[in-house]
């Protein structure tokens, strides 16, 4: 109901009276009410005057109600732990394909390679619940996906050059701006649920602890409204999973990688290797060449570009 009657009050530049909203929404004057009041409390600017309500500004919210559709299945927190841990409660009691879970902060936000993922005010956090029906060897292959698709997402919306970084950054600038952590549960043949935890540097500063960190607010010299990063990405990202010919994915990715062609250090959580990265397999497997000729081939790691 608040996302219809902030859509009302969106489109008029006029006051818009308590009545007319009541008889477009089929509720009463007095549940019109409790609704404005709830989103004025939350920070949405509504002037009400006695002749009805004036839409002025709406806070840099993540809330439900603007999803649209999508409302149901987003579940949005101001702070919680790791997105990650919530996702997957919700999975393994079978919430829908596609949930997503937000968080205006998370107090334990999980990197890759089990590191931390600083996840102050201002930036986005969020996992999504995917349950594609695909055998869980060909599992990554959404993960190089959802970070193509973001690329994609962050140089439409603010023609910045955002690229990949093996396996699935993404950079502008070779710094990056968002990275993705995901989990999956499966049976043999056939996966449960994947969980894609995705951050995002937006509006807040990257610390001094993460110097080759960026955000959209500093490279653009100025704030953005998350909402809109986040719904233009999922609209996307969905569209790409229900049309699902994920044989084509990772060659499509290597179009916006950075890694490929240059000499990179790889770290996993037992070795470093260092070569020239030469390919990524249809798994997104990163190939690399070393320094004696002989060939390797990486699954999982971190990749410094050097
Ligand atoms: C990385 O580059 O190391 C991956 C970072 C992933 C961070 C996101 S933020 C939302 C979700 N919740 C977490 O705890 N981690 C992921």
């Amino acid at each position: 109901m608040k996302g219809q009657i902030l859509n009302i009050l969106k489109t008029e530049t006029r006051v818009v009276s308590g009545e007319i909203l009541s008889a477009r929404l089929g509720i009463s004057r007095v549940a019109v009410w409790k609704h404005i009041k709830k989103l004025q409390e939350v920070g949405y600017n509504i002037e009400a005057t006695p002749k009805g309500y004036l839409f002025i500004s709406a806070p840099d919210a993540l809330y439900p109600w603007e999803f649209e559709e999508k409302e149901y299945r987003v579940h949005y927190f101001d702070e919680v732990n790791s997105t990650m841990d919530i996702a997957r409660e919700l999975a393994r009691k079978d919430c829908p394909h596609f949930t997503v879970v937000v968080a205006g902060r998370q107090k334990q936000g999980r990197g890759r390679l089990k590191r931390t993922w600083l996840s102050s005010q201002g930036g986005l956090y969020f996992t999504i619940v995917v349950r594609p029906q695909i055998p869980p060897v060909l599992s990554s292959r959404v993960n190089f996906a959802a970070s193509m698709i973001l690329a994609q997402t962050l140089r439409n919306m603010f023609n910045i050059n955002a690229m990949v970084k093996w396996p699935n950054d993404v950079l502008v600038d070779g710094r990056k701006i968002s990275g993705i952590l995901s989990e999956m549960e499966a049976e043999i043949d056939r996966v449960s649920f994947i969980s894609i935890g995705i951050g995002i540097n937006v509006n807040n500063d990257p610390t001094p602890h993460e110097p080759m960190a960026t955000s959209l607010k500093k490279i653009l010299g100025k704030k953005v409204p998350r909402i809109e990063v986040l719904k233009v990405f999922l609209d996307r990202f969905e569209d790409a999973l229900n049309d699902a010919d994920f044989d084509n994915v990772v060659s499509e990715w290597k179009r916006y990688t950075q890694t490929l062609n240059r000499h990179v250090r790889i770290v996993t959580a037992h070795e470093v290797s260092e070569g020239l990265a030469v390919d990524v397999d249809d798994n997104g497997s990163l190939i690399l060449k070393l320094a004696d000729g002989s060939v390797k081939k990486i699954i999982y790691g971190d990749c410094f570009h050097k």
